[in-house]
């Protein structure tokens, strides 16, 4: 698989990473072929948080979870990019104090079962923390070696270069929602940014959580544009003999700033389809179309 450089961290991991956000309620021997199957595939980013589990089977159950996988065989804590998340006590608020940081990384060690969290995330900005005092948080995981690298997830550029003037070049990736539906992080200045610092963007819902997925059904509160970027992906899909979900997955991998893109799925199969992705080459009359359908206007 396509290798990925996680900013200046020296951590590299293929193109194609999987999520545990829905990581839940599996037996280990399901937990256990998912993230064998991911490594086996050449997703090597693992990304998890301490939250998901949360408002099911419970904060830190997908951590527990991915531990078990790990205490079930070591070794694949050596094939693994590890990343989680902290700093929201769910729904809220967000922390990203000093104390609450490293206590919560410290409680991600211990749910996970690992001396070192590769790749460590704030889920959301905490707009009551001085930077400063984050960046001083980090430093500090870093110097204790219990993180091997700093990122942050769903903050705003302006946040995110804030961050940056007190972390420098410890600040090694960012992780924002972006799909054909979701265009933000096209126009806000975020994959501009990973470019600029040559900082990894880790993608998150690329499928739009399953609402860009093969087979789905629009619902009343989906977009208004669905069906037309439905219509879109399917008109490239046919022309290509792939599937939607492919053209979906490869428009956000086509993107300059080369995304490491989180799969959501917990279907073995669907992981393995997901990787026929990387071999589509849009050509740029088609992905621009897919920008067209989603914004719901031509180009300017
Ligand atoms: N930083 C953040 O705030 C944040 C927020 C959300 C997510 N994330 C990260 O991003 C990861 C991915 O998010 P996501 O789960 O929303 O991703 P996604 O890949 O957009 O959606 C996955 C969903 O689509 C469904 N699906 C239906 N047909 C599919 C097909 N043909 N191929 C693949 N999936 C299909 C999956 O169901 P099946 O399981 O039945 O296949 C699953 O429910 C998460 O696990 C997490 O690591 C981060």
């Amino acid at each position: 698989m396509r290798q990925v450089g996680i900013g200046t961290s020296g951590l590299r991991a293929g193109a194609l990473g999987f999520g545990c956000w829905r990581f839940l309620g599996h037996e280990l021997s399901h937990a256990e072929n998912l993230v064998e199957t991911a490594l086996d595939l050449g997703m090597t980013l693992i990304d998890t948080a301490d939250i998901y589990g949360f408002g099911g089977d419970g904060f830190g159950a997908a951590e527990v979870l991915l531990g078990k996988v790990l205490k079930a065989d070591p070794a694949r804590r050596t094939r693994m990019v590890l990343a989680t998340k902290g700093g929201i006590i769910p729904p809220a608020p967000y922390n990203s104090s000093r104390k609450y940081l490293i206590e919560a990384c410290e409680a991600s060690l211990a749910r996970l079962g690992v001396e070192q969290i590769d790749l460590y995330q704030i889920h959301r900005p905490d707009l009551l923390t001085p930077w400063e005092e984050v960046a001083d948080a980090l430093e500090m995981l870093l110097a204790d070696g219990k993180i091997g690298a700093a990122g942050v997830s769903n903050f705003s550029v302006a946040q995110t270069r804030a961050l940056q003037a007190h972390l420098g070049p410890k600040l090694v990736s960012t992780q924002p929602e972006f799909s054909a539906l979701h265009l933000a992080p096209l126009e806000d200045g975020t994959l501009d940014w990973c470019q600029e610092v040559g900082a990894a963007a880790l993608v998150w819902s690329p499928l739009a959580g399953g609402r860009l997925a093969d087979g789905y059904r629009p619902q009343p509160d989906d977009p208004e544009r669905l069906v037309d970027v439905h219509q879109a992906l399917d008109r490239i899909a046919a022309g290509h003999g792939v599937s939607r979900s492919e053209v979906a997955l490869a428009f956000v991998l086509m993107h300059p700033a080369q995304p490491i893109v989180l799969l959501g799925t917990q279907t073995p199969a669907r992981l393995k389809a997901a990787t026929r992705a990387l071999e589509i080459q849009l050509s740029r009359p088609d992905w621009y179309s897919i920008i067209e359908a989603s914004r719901g206007a031509a180009m300017p």
